[in-house]
Parts: C-alpha cells; sequence; structure tokens
C-alpha cells in the first residue's frame, strides 16, 4: 500500500505525493518531479533534512549523527533520503516550493452554490470535476480565480478533505473584487478554477484538548478542521469561541450544532462585539476565554481571524502568563488575501 505524503513547503504551498512501501522519501518525490533539497543522499551532508508533523517512519539506520544528532530525531526532524514512512505523513519542508521546482497545482469546477447568508457573508460552493487530483490538510486555502479577470483571491476551505463539493465563505467586501462578482454575476453552472492548496494552518495530531477561535470568516478552516475531526472521532475536549461584529454575522451556526452531534467532546459559544448586539454574549472572543479553556497551557489552540484579532488573543495569553502548548493562527486581511 503506498502512503500519502503530504509536503508543506516554506511558502505555504503544499502537495501530496505517494510513497511506496520502502521506499524513501526523496526518492518518491523524485519520482514526482519535485526536486527536495539534497546533496549526498546517502545520510551524510544533512541537506534534506525535514521536520515530520504527522505520520509514522524508520528513520534509516544508514545515516551518520552529524547529518541528524540523537536530540533532532527525538524532535521528529528526519532525512528524506532516509526516511521510511509507514503511515501517512505530513512533511515541514524548510525551503519554498520554487527552490524544489514545484509548479502550482490547478484545479477547476462548477459553481453549484451561491448565496448571501449573511450582510457579510457569501456562502460558495464549487462541484470539482476531479475530487480525486485534489488533497489537501483540513485549515488549509486556495486562490481562487476571479471569473472574468486575471486576479485571484484566497480562502480557506470549509469542507473537509475529499468532499465532491468545496464550500468557501467569504467576506462581504464592499468593492472587493471577489465581492462584486458573487453579487452581481455569480450563477450556478458557471466554471471556476483555483490554485493550491496552501498554508501552514491545518489541524495537527490531537494530543491535548483543543481551543478554536474564530473571527467572523475565520470560522470556515475551523469547519473543515471539526468536520474531519467528526468523521474520525475525538476524546479530547474541543471547544470553539466564534466572534463576530453584528448579530446578524454569525452563521453556519445550524452546521456547527450538527457537529456538536456528531461530536460529543465538542462544544461551542458565538459572541457577538456590537455594543446594540441582543445576543446572550456580548463582547470581544478574549472576553469569553476561560481559565477552563486554556488548560494552564496543556492546550492547542487553533485562531483565525483579521489580524487585530490574533493580536489581542496574543496579548490576552501574554498578559495571562499562559503559555499554549501550540499556538496556530491565520490572519487575513480587509482585501480578503490570506497572509499568515
Ligand atoms: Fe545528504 Fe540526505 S541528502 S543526508
Amino acid at each position: 500500500m503506498d502512503y500519502r505524503i503530504a509536503l508543506n513547503f516554506e511558502d505555504g504551498a503544499t502537495r501530496f505525493i505517494d510513497c511506496k512501501p520502502a521506499e524513501s522519501v526523496l526518492d518518491a518525490a523524485y519520482r514526482h518531479k519535485i526536486n527536495l533539497p539534497m546533496d549526498c543522499s546517502d545520510g551524510v551532508c544533512g541537506t534534506c533534512k525535514c521536520r515530520c508533523e504527522e505520520g509514522e517512519y524508520d528513520l534509516g539506520d544508514d545515516y551518520v549523527e552529524d547529518a541528524l544528532s540523537k536530540d533532532e530525531a527525538a524532535e521528529r526532524m528526519v532525512l528524506t533520503c532516509q526516511m521510511r514512512p509507514s503511515s501517512d505523513c505530513v512533511l515541514a519542508v524548510p525551503v519554498p516550493s520554487s527552490a524544489c521546482k514545484v509548479k502550482p497545482a490547478e484545479h477547476a469546477g462548477t459553481v453549484s452554490l451561491v448565496e448571501g447568508i449573511s450582510n457579510s457573508t457569501f456562502l460558495l460552493g464549487v462541484t470539482l470535476d476531479d475530487v480525486s487530483a485534489l488533497h489537501f490538510l483540513p485549515g488549509q486555502y486556495v486562490s481562487l480565480n476571479v471569473p472574468g479577470t486575471s486576479q485571484s483571491r484566497a480562502y480557506s476551505f470549509s469542507t473537509a478533505p475529499g468532499s465532491k463539493e468545496a464550500r468557501f465563505l467569504i467576506r462581504n467586501v464592499p468593492g472587493g473584487l471577489m465581492s462584486g462578482w458573487l453579487s452581481r454575476e455569480a450563477a450556478i453552472g458557471q466554471r471556476m478554477s483555483f490554485v493550491g492548496p496552501n498554508g501552514s494552518f491545518f489541524l495537527r495530531p490531537v494530543e491535548r484538548p483543543i481551543l478554536m477561535l474564530a473571527g467572523g470568516t475565520g470560522l470556515a478552516p475551523l469547519l473543515s478542521m471539526l468536520e474531519v475531526l467528526a468523521d474520525r472521532g475525538c476524546t479530547q475536549p474541543i471547544h470553539l469561541i466564534y466572534g463576530v461584529t453584528t448579530d446578524g454575522d454569525l452563521v453556519e451556526t445550524a452546521r456547527i450544532e450538527s457537529l456538536a452531534e456528531r461530536l460529543p467532546t465538542f462544544s461551542w459559544a458565538g459572541c457577538v462585539a456590537e455594543e446594540a448586539s441582543n445576543h446572550p454574549l456580548k463582547g470581544y472572543v478574549t472576553q469569553h476565554l476561560s481559565d477552563a479553556h486554556l488548560n494552564g497551557g496543556d492546550s492547542d489552540i487553533y485562531l483565525c481571524g483579521p489580524p487585530p484579532m490574533v493580536e489581542a488573543v496574543r496579548i490576552f495569553l501574554r498578559d495571562k502568563g499562559v503559555t499554549p502548548a501550540h499556538f496556530h493562527y491565520e490572519k487575513f486581511t480587509p482585501s480578503e488575501t490570506v497572509v499568515a
């Protein structure tokens, strides 16, 4: 059985390759025309060193300690010329994709859903031409080409990998290119294309309680992660705090409720920042973060929202003196472009 290896490059581009049993990741990558960094191919130089973020593997026993020390091996560093996967794996490759001659992967589909689900949010569904050709890690994004233009905008999937219909939550930005197309021209049956996947904001192995923080359409990648967790099952507690500006901005609440039914360890709360809100929870996400959610730092935090929200959460954690085990975040800007 082949294993699927995700190569997540320094610039966020991700490519998936199949690796045969007993094949090194370096050889598998070359078979896929991806030139991972290498020099000796013999476990001597250390040029091919990467970090395995997820998955099981054999390090090999034919390398020298100068190339990979015991401490590095304990931290899941690997030499791709020696490593033999024994499960699907995710590798962080410490160079840009362009340095490995990786071409952007293009995908296409047909618009199957376009709906303004609030004043501030569109829901876009694209039925994929070839779902088997699109692999991504839950939480990642793609660059959607805006039909009729030469420009693209970046959006995270809100659906799980493997879904025939890819869905996106798109913020309605006044004067925005994608927003304008969605509000005036988009129609069922139109063709769309996109490039990706990209991004280092994706679900890692679940080893402790998870705290998810979403601001506005930053909910999308967290929904994708929750779909995967609901399918896989998860015994660790997962709590989502979903913050928006006005009452009308809260979207996909029925979907979140249905995820809570499928995932017994999952709980969530929505909060609304606007003073005039009638919502029972008012204020910013940080105002509804309890010590129990932080679990004394023994938690993995996933945060997706606008830059001020990311900064506010950082300051909140610092002032609390809490350092989470892992703090994964992604910022998006008003120009609809994912920047981190
Ligand atoms: Fe030299 Fe792998 S290429 S150690």
